[in-house]
């Protein structure tokens, strides 16, 4: 039985799909055909609709673009070797859309219009999910404070926004970190628990810094002490150390990752040594210095499973183990596995899009 909200469509007329370079593609740079939009004016969620994907027109003085009530999702589509597409996760993401939404101060989003609006942009633009191994598409939700008045304070207005794009792996390659005891990304009461919109743009002067010396992102540590390491630019952290496989507890200055959840998953379903515990740089680096074996990884949806071969700790240099014996690369290709339905996804995390069945 179809249960969904009927969401009316505007079809594009012409498609760009023709245009797409399925071998090159950017990041972000190549929507699908297809936007779903709905407002959210006195009170309630209005209006949902697809319609061909293009500007926004909003005020100038829309408050969202002043005072940074804006949050948004980010989870992905996959396209299974037998052809069929489902979403990954995407009951987790609407939960975590609510938490940093009310973070925020903004409405929720109900969970049927969250599901309804994914199933059926993802139903109409089928076309655009990749097959290429490694590829996937893209899918940002996104909510925004619309209302046109100057003035600090809780818009009564919103946009829920969805867009699209096929993508390929976000990092290729091996990742060099810094860890940063300057810069913060988020305070203990702060917003970092969210994925709010001022999260991001307050990352990238520092990373910027960290890049001018040679590195692709920072490693967070908490904004008290400096010495915990929390994340790292879109990826929650992962060590492994002596076999266990060690990542910081979740706490409101540290974004609860779904990649980072079902890795824990997979590794304690497998009998790997779990532990979610604070880890400072200092201990880390002793770590090091006794020689243990050491593994570093970021994990996130456009991250995927991202190894870290270059650790800088206050000006010293440490090497982490990327050899493909890497217990990260048996966690990411038992990831990859349930992403292309080429393994019993034991745990529903896959959301089918039936009608692609064709
Ligand atoms: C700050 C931050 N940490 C961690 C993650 C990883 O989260 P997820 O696995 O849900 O994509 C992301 C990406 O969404 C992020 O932006």
């Amino acid at each position: 039985m179809d249960t969904m909200t009927s969401i009316p469509i505007t079809r594009t007329r012409q498609s760009r799909i023709t245009e797409l370079d399925i071998d090159h593609l950017v990041f972000g740079a190549t929507p699908t055909d297809h936007m779903f939009m709905a407002a959210f004016r006195d009170g309630g969620w209005q209006n949902p609709q697809i319609v061909p994907f293009g500007d926004l027109t909003i005020s100038p003085l829309a408050l969202g673009l002043h005072y940074g009530q804006t949050v948004f999702e980010g989870l992905k589509a996959y396209r299974t070797a037998a052809g069929h597409i489902h979403l990954f996760r995407p009951h987790r993401h609407h939960a975590r859309l609510n938490r940093s939404l009310g973070r925020m101060g903004m409405p929720a989003v109900p969970e049927a219009l969250f599901i309804d609006a994914l199933h059926r942009l993802v139903e109409l633009d089928q076309d655009w999910v990749p097959a290429k191994p490694g590829t996937s598409l893209y899918l940002r939700p996104l909510v925004i404070a619309t209302e046109p008045r100057l003035g600090v304070k809780i818009s009564e207005e919103y946009l829920f926004i969805v867009v699209g794009m096929p993508m390929a792996d976000y990092y290729t390659g091996k990742l060099k970190v810094k860890v940063e005891t300057r810069f913060s990304r988020a305070a203990s009461g702060g917003t970092g628990a969210a994925k709010c919109g001022g999260n991001y743009g307050a990352a990238f002067y520092p990373a910027q810094q960290a890049k001018s010396g040679g590195f692709d992102q920072v490693l967070w540590t908490d904004a008290t002490h400096h010495e915990f390491i929390e994340e790292s630019g879109t990826m929650n952290i992962f060590f492994v150390i002596d076999g266990i496989l060690i990542t910081p507890p979740l706490s409101d200055s540290i974004l609860d990752g779904v990649t980072r959840d079902s890795l824990l998953t997979l590794a304690r379903a497998g009998g790997i040594p779990v532990e979610e515990r604070k880890i400072s740089y200092k201990a880390l680096e002793k770590a090091f210095l006794s020689g243990k074996a050491i593994e570093a990884f970021g994990v996130g949806t456009a991250a995927m499973v991202s190894p870290i071969e270059v650790i800088d700790i206050m000006g010293k240099t440490y090497y982490p183990s990327v050899g493909p014996d890497a217990l990260m690369y048996r966690l990411k290709n038992e990831l990859q596995a349930i992403h292309t339905g080429t393994k019993k996804d034991s745990y529903y995390w896959n959301y089918i899009i039936q009608t692609v069945l064709q």
